[in-house]
């Protein structure tokens, strides 16, 4: 099968790990089964090898739906897609893929090494690969080993879990990683360790497609990001395809003079010592003249709109003001 004439012919070297096309899924519901939700309405989307793609959402928004027709474990009503070359679903390239679930369900009387045991063997990962494997993946998910080893999961806190749910999602050296949530119930630290892991998998080749809530991380890590919103994905693109390219920066900064400062900022703005405003010059020359007029700079940001100034635009443009 092939899908590139489907999206509009691809002219790139880029190979696709993810390609879809018209992806639509309706669910019936109802005691009777006479109602019906359609949660992905037409989805089409291409994700490179060695991308990083985050999907964002409101609640409800059909994220996990995508995200598990991707891996074959839903199948969609219509539409088509391959994934690392074949067919949803397919049994080989399921051995290929990682997969941290929204709400993992975890053995509670396992202990998290156990736990990992227990899905390395469904992997027919060889014992001694497991015993080198497993403590690997624990040290990179930052969790102890005396923890893994000895504690029972149900007396895991929400931040352990998703540390054991990161590392079974690993557990095979997947090519392709899918991850919902990765960030729930985390800590800002655990947070910032999970966004570290993502960087390395992305380091290592792999492909990481993940749905999020947490726009700050998505915009730190993502080289592309798609808008679902009530099943439609509304828009797809890099960041600077998405919130555009600009050369201007706000500078906030301390000391020196407004007339000496005049010259280079527009929208100049003074409090006490402190001054604010927006460059369109060379920032190089600027730092220079910054140093001669004994100024210094505190905060220096491309002055584009955020990933979250965008999105909640984004949902407003369709009249979409709350989460379902
Ligand atoms: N098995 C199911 N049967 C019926 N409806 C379902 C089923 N799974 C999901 N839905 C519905 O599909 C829609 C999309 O759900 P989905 O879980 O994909 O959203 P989401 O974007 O992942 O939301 P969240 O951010 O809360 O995780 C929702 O309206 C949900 O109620
Ligand atoms: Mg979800």
């Amino acid at each position: 099968m092939n899908l590139t004439s489907d999206l509009g012919g691809e002219a790139s070297e880029k190979i696709p790990a993810v390609q879809i096309a018209g992806l639509q899924k309706t669910y019936r519901t109802g005691f009777w089964l006479n109602q019906k939700i359609t949660s992905l309405k037409q989805c089409s989307l291409t994700v490179y090898e060695g991308e990083t793609f985050g999907l964002l959402g409101p609640n409800g928004a059909g994220k996990t739906t995508l995200l598990k027709a991707m891996l074959g474990i839903i199948r969609p009503s219509s539409g088509r897609g391959l994934v690392l070359g074949q067919p949803l679903g397919d049994r080989a390239v399921k051995q290929r893929l990682g997969y941290l679930p929204e709400n993992p369900y975890f053995y509670d009387y396992l202990t998290g090494w156990e736990f990992l045991q227990l899905i390395a063997g469904l992997f027919q990962i060889p014992a001694a690969v497991q015993r080198q494997r497993i403590p690997q993946l624990l040290e990179m998910v930052g969790l102890a080993q005396t923890a893994a080893r000895k504690k029972q999961m149900r007396r895991y806190s929400k931040g352990m879990l998703q540390r054991v749910g990161m590392a079974q999602a690993l557990i095979n050296d997947p090519d392709l990683v899918f991850l919902d949530e990765p960030m729930s119930g985390l800590d800002p630290l655990g947070r910032y360790q999970m966004r570290e892991i993502i960087l390395s998998l992305k380091q290592q080749g792999k492909t990481i497609f993940f749905n999020s809530h947490v726009l700050s991380d998505v915009e730190m890590i993502c080289d592309r990001v798609g808008i679902l919103a009530q099943g439609d994905l509304i828009c797809e693109g890099s960041l600077e395809q998405l919130l555009g390219t600009t050369n201007t920066y706000h500078v906030r900064g301390e000391g020196g003079t407004a007339a000496g400062l005049e010259a280079w900022l527009t929208d100049l703005q003074f409090q006490g010592e402190t001054w604010q405003g927006q460059l369109s010059h060379d920032p190089q020359k600027f730092l220079a003249v910054v140093n001669e007029l004994n100024a210094k700079i505190t905060a220096m940001n491309l002055a584009r709109p955020s990933l979250e100034e965008f999105f909640i635009h984004q949902l407003r443009e369709r009249g979409i003001h709350q989460s379902s």
